[in-house]
């Protein structure tokens, strides 16, 4: 039985992994987050491989505050980088195979047409920057597949949706912005598309196909599109008034256009993606 390594499992990702493991009985799960292994630590990291035989590794640990990043830079290096370093290295030493997650703010958001992984990448936030450099450290594993995805929620932990459905109950009114358009993902359909890599990675016809991959759920929506889905569905009476990026500055700069085109992940892994407004609707089921 192949043993997966999770860390960072307390996270939204993390969790919806964990959600889901008990249908994939043919794996063994270690879940890991800061208190069983916190990845900055090299030795921690070295001696945790000593003592069990690891086949996969995915990383779903990362610091993810976008707008503290800018302010707090050495601390999301150190996480988004340093530590994938750490991991990158146990791999190679170990020939164990890493999964590492990464973020549509690695491009500029200046295209209008779907990035693909082989466009150009320019981070303009501290986030974006130190989650490339990630990207870079995770390319030296054993073998790698980088995964980027965009506007990740769950049932689990803070997001946008969240944040949305309080705002919506405390308030009669909400500014939302509607010149920034992305993919909202559900981070459940992101997991079930790693557990799908790794059941196909696991088959030896298959293997483990390395690479940059792009994974969001279908469609598009600008944030406050995203806002209105969420009033409607929560039946919540809060107006919600588009408003302009520039009329809501935040300390990090966010890509005004970060939908990614999926047709690699899709076509690599023969994986249906589906709508994020059906996606979505899942979610609201599981938040309570
Ligand atoms: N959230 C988004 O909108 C979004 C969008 C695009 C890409 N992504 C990427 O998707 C991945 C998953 O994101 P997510 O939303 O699931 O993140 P998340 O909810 O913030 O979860 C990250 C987890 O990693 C843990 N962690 C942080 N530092 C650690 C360390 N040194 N050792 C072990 N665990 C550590 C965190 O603990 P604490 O909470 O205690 O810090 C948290 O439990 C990340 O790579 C992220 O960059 C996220």
């Amino acid at each position: 039985m192949n043993t997966i390594l999770i860390t960072g499992a307390n996270g939204q990702l993390g969790n919806e992994i964990r959600a889901l493991s008990s249908q994939f009985s043919i794996f063994n799960f270690l879940f890991t987050d800061y208190e069983e292994l916190d990845i900055r630590n090299y030795d921690a990291v070295e001696s945790f491989f000593l003592n069990q035989t690891i086949d996969y590794i995915v990383n779903c640990a990362a610091y993810t505050n976008v707008d503290k990043a800018e302010t707090d830079y050495e601390n999301a290096l150190n996480i988004n980088s340093n530590a994938v370093k750490h991991l990158a290295s146990v791999s190679k030493k170990r020939n164990i195979p890493l999964i590492h997650i990464s973020t549509d703010y690695v491009f500029d958001g200046n295209q209008d047409f779907p990035y693909k992984e082989t466009d150009r990448v320019n981070p303009s936030s501290a986030y974006g920057k130190t989650k490339l450099l990630g990207e870079i450290e995770a390319s030296k594993a054993y073998k790698c597949i980088i995964i980027r995805t965009s506007w990740l929620y769950s049932s689990f932990g803070h997001n946008f949706v969240k944040t949305m459905i309080r705002l919506g109950s405390e308030k009669n009114e909400i500014n939302v912005v509607s010149d920034q358009t992305g993919s909202p993902t559900y981070a459940k359909d992101l997991a079930e598309g790693i557990l799908n890599i790794l059941i196909k990675s696991t088959s030896d016809s298959y293997g483990f196909k390395e690479g940059i991959y792009h994974f969001s759920n279908e469609g598009s929506c600008s944030w406050y599109e995203f806002a209105l889905e969420i009033m409607k569905n929560k039946n919540l009476n809060c107006k919600v008034n588009p408003i302009q990026t520039i009329d809501y500055p935040t300390p990090a700069k966010r890509p005004k256009y970060s939908l990614l085109d999926k047709t690699k992940f899709k076509t690599s892994f023969n994986f249906e993606i589906r709508n994020w407004k059906e996606a979505f609707l899942d979610c609201l089921n599981e938040i309570k």
